[in-house]
């Protein structure tokens, strides 16, 4: 679909999709528009969704789809833990991580990098993040497991067809819940230097985060947290292979790889869209949407946009500066990006220094998630030496 966006963009940068009845926003200028307004374009679609009691419990954390000014509470008490610091503290144990998981194919031609690396490191590092003992760490797996099960729904599924899929992942949402706000109560009385702590301590003008607010955002962490990166290294993986010349200047100087990451990440964003409410009547691009419209953010066709990028089809591992919409734009912006980068960087390091050759097997399909939800690979054959 990315072809019959680019192309309609420059004629008609924002249309009414007849097929869903929701608006597509197409250029850059008018995507970063949309982004930065959320008191016109709402991230809140609790009136539009089925209410399944289950998941209400996650909602009161769930800033991803808060509006202010309860965005802005949540966000500035979790920033306040959550921050580049406590990332880059963790840079080594990733680097650790990262290599204790490919020591599970060492020696071997072939492996799937997906299976491998690309599927559990950001789980993982969540975890690590969050101070789990290593014994329950599976059990984070298949919570991010169930919570991506969506992956099944298309842009057509019925009410009654989402709805069954909420009332089939119920149980596990209910063990992640019990799990996490105890994993909370312990960590109140047993105070250490790791996120959850500071979660618990995080104040702001005498606020501060109730447990179920914390258990909202450790699901925030791994439904906004886990399958993008996933998608981010298994993208760059195919990226680097469909440019050889690339590859070999990257393998040289692994210095390179931020740019270079950011480049996948423009070409191949994990979202193609990003969807928002219209609170009231608005012009848009020469169109006029009535309240209450659903409109796609396209980020995808935005960051081909000729007006913005030279040479927008083109792949250039060196492109600055690169405004791309990927990590979003305004009040939502993503809030793991230092860390979606550092694992993006060290996941290359460490395959580059590992191995002197690396490529997509010929002779085994490449497997792809659901579009509609996230473009990303499923299962990604490699070929080592
Ligand atoms: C928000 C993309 C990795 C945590 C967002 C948004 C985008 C995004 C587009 C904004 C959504 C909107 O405006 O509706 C990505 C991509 C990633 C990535 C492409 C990887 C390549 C991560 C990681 C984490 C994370 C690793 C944390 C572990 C969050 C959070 C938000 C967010 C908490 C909500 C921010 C808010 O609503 O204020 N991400 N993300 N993301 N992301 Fe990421």
């Amino acid at each position: 679909r990315l072809d019959q966006w680019i192309e309609r963009r420059a004629a008609e940068p924002v249309y009414l999709d007849e097929e869903n009845g929701m608006w597509r926003l197409l250029d850059h200028a008018t995507v970063s528009r949309v982004l930065s307004d959320p008191a016109t374009f709402s991230s809140d679609f609790s009136g539009l969704t089925p209410v399944q009691e289950d998941f209400e419990a996650f909602r009161t954390g769930m800033f991803l789809t808060m509006d202010p000014p309860n965005h802005r509470k949540l966000r500035t008490l979790v920033s306040q833990a959550f921050t580049p610091r406590t990332v880059a503290g963790l840079e080594p144990r990733i680097r650790e991580i990262t290599e204790e998981l490919l020591d599970g194919v060492a020696g071997r031609g072939r492996f799937d990098i997906v299976d491998v690396l690309a599927y559990p490191l950001p789980i993982l590092v969540i975890a690590e993040l969050l101070g789990i003992p290593a014994q329950d760490r599976e059990l984070f797996e298949k919570w991010a497991k169930v919570l991506f099960s969506g992956d099944q729904l298309t842009e057509s599924s019925t009410m009654a067809e989402i709805e069954a899929a909420l009332q089939m992942i119920a149980p596990t949402i209910r063990e992640m819940n019990e799990y996490v706000l105890a994993h909370i109560r312990y960590h109140r009385a047993n105070p250490s230097d790791g996120l959850t702590s500071k979660l618990v301590r995080a104040s702001v003008d005498g606020e501060s985060l109730t447990d179920q607010e914390i258990v909202g955002f450790v699901a925030l962490l791994l439904v906004a947290g886990h399958i993008t990166t996933t998608a981010l290294i298994g993208n760059a993986t195919i990226s680097f292979d469909r440019h050889p010349a690339a590859a070999d200047t990257l393998r040289g100087d692994p210095s390179k790889l931020p740019a270079a990451l950011e480049e996948v990440l423009r070409c191949l964003p994990p979202f193609n869209e990003l969807g928002r409410r219209t609170t009231t009547e608005v012009e848009l691009g020469g169109r006029t949407i009535p309240a209450n419209s659903i409109v796609m953010a396209n980020i995808a066709s935005a960051n081909r946009d000729p007006g913005v990028f030279a040479d927008p089809e083109g792949f250039d591992i060196a492109r600055t500066p690169n405004p791309h919409l990927t990590f979003g734009h305004g009040i939502h912006f993503c809030l793991g990006t230092p860390l979606a980068r550092m694992e993006g960087r060290i996941a290359f390091e460490a395959l580059y220094r590992r191995y002197s050759a690396l490529s997509v097997a010929r002779d085994e399909p490449v497997e792809f998630q659901n579009p509609a939800m996230i473009v990303s690979v499923r299962k990604l054959p490699l070929e080592v030496e």
